[in-house]
């Protein structure tokens, strides 16, 4: 098959099921979307808290690059790493209750580092099958074995972590699952994980959960082996940090490709993000009114006869199943100058496309009002 051929077979291949994907040109404006001059109320970000435009982590960027510069300059392991690093390594440790940090630049990096790192051909991966594809691409991409357990399903887990192996097991599931909204039962998974290491990515509940905006893991009272949070959603930038022990950061810090070979984050980007966590730590109105919206969206949502997922965090999925549908509600949205996103197979199961409404503490309530009314009315369509 030549590459001309395979190339355009898997673009017809996408059209053809309405799975092909787009980008649009835009700018944000907090809770706007500016497309082709028109401004559109955003209801497909992950700026959970609206801290992307928090007037003092756009100042500590600014100051942070007045005075690192605009690039690190380097992997960390060669002189990439610098005190804005450092310092935010320890902040983050210091909050999270871990011995260590390692920051990446990104959580695709880091949980595909954690994962190529430690495991070998005689483990097992076992993973919530909703996994990000992050976690679930480097599972699948390693020798280890890759089992994937049920939904949030603790019985499923169990039979599979019983199952005779010689090798070791990691336990891999999200805080807060991206598409569909839910939370992982993480005190049960954490009781029966047996020796398997944990491993939590809560990349959607760092900031907007638990006493401090400390994550999902510290609301369940778990704390996981291996913590992954990422800083392109609640704080508002990018990034992101795995925390663990002492052993596991230096074994880390020898065999993860993605930090040794990487250029290391911006150290002006770290300097901000030391003020988004001091920032975060003290956000409780933030993640009040965050708590309000969800419960207004969801009380109000009932009263429309539309599938909403059980969700009670700032992700607030419509579920419509097919992706012609999902995708002429989501311009029939836009015409009503709403940006919903419709989130499509492969990125969600074959039958499940759903327009992923997620919710910002930075909405008015009369943002919340329109999505509502527009909604109300397609659903009589
Ligand atoms: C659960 C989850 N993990 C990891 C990532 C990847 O993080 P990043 O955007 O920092 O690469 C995402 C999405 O972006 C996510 O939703």
């Amino acid at each position: 098959m030549s590459w001309q051929y395979r190339i355009s077979a898997a673009l017809d291949e996408r059209r053809t099921a309405n799975a092909f994907r787009t980008r649009f040109v835009g700018e944000s404006d907090g809770t706007g979307f500016i497309h082709d001059g028109q401004r559109y109320r955003n209801f497909s970000g992950n700026d959970y808290l609206g801290f992307s435009r928090h007037p003092a982590i756009i100042g500590a960027w600014q100051q942070g690059a007045q005075r690192y510069g605009v690039g690190s300059g380097g992997s960390g392991h060669v002189t990439g790493f610098h005190q804005a690093h450092h310092e935010l390594e320890h902040t983050l440790a210091d909050w999270l209750g871990y011995q260590r940090a390692l920051l990446f630049i990104s959580g695709f990096s880091a949980n595909q580092a954690v994962i190529q790192a430690l495991m070998q051909k005689e483990d097992r991966i076992v993973a919530d099958r909703l996994s990000h594809a992050s976690l679930l691409e480097a599972a699948s991409l390693n020798p280890a074995t890759l089992r994937r357990f049920q939904h949030n399903d603790v019985g499923s887990l169990q039979a599979l972590l019983s199952k005779p192996l010689s090798g070791q097991q990691l336990v891999v599931t999200e805080g807060v699952f991206s598409m569909d909204g839910d939370s992982a039962p993480l005190a049960e998974i954490h009781a029966i994980k047996g020796t398997a290491l944990m491993m939590v990515d809560d990349a959607h509940g760092i900031g907007t959960f638990g006493e401090g905006g400390r994550g999902s893991c510290a609301a369940a009272n778990v704390k996981p082996d291996i913590l992954v949070v990422t800083f392109g959603k609640a704080f508002g930038l990018s990034g992101a940090a795995v925390l663990c022990s002492d052993d596991l950061a230096d074994y880390l810090l020898q065999f993860a490709r993605h930090l040794i070979y990487s250029t290391a984050m911006p150290p002006a980007q770290a300097h901000a993000l030391s003020t988004a966590v001091a920032i975060i730590r003290k956000a409780d109105d933030a993640r009040a009114r965050l708590a309000r919206h969800i419960d207004y969206f969801r009380r109000q949502m009932a009263h429309i006869p539309l599938q909403l997922a059980r969700s009670t965090t700032a992700i607030q999925p419509i579920l419509v199943g097919d992706n012609q549908r999902t995708l002429h509600v989501a311009e029939r949205l836009r015409a009503r100058g709403l940006w919903v996103t419709a989130i499509r197979p492969p990125t969600v199961p074959v039958g499940s496309a759903r327009l992923r409404v997620t919710l910002s503490a930075a909405h008015e309530d009369s943002d919340i009002d329109a999505l509502l009314e527009a909604l109300d009315d397609l659903s009589r369509e």
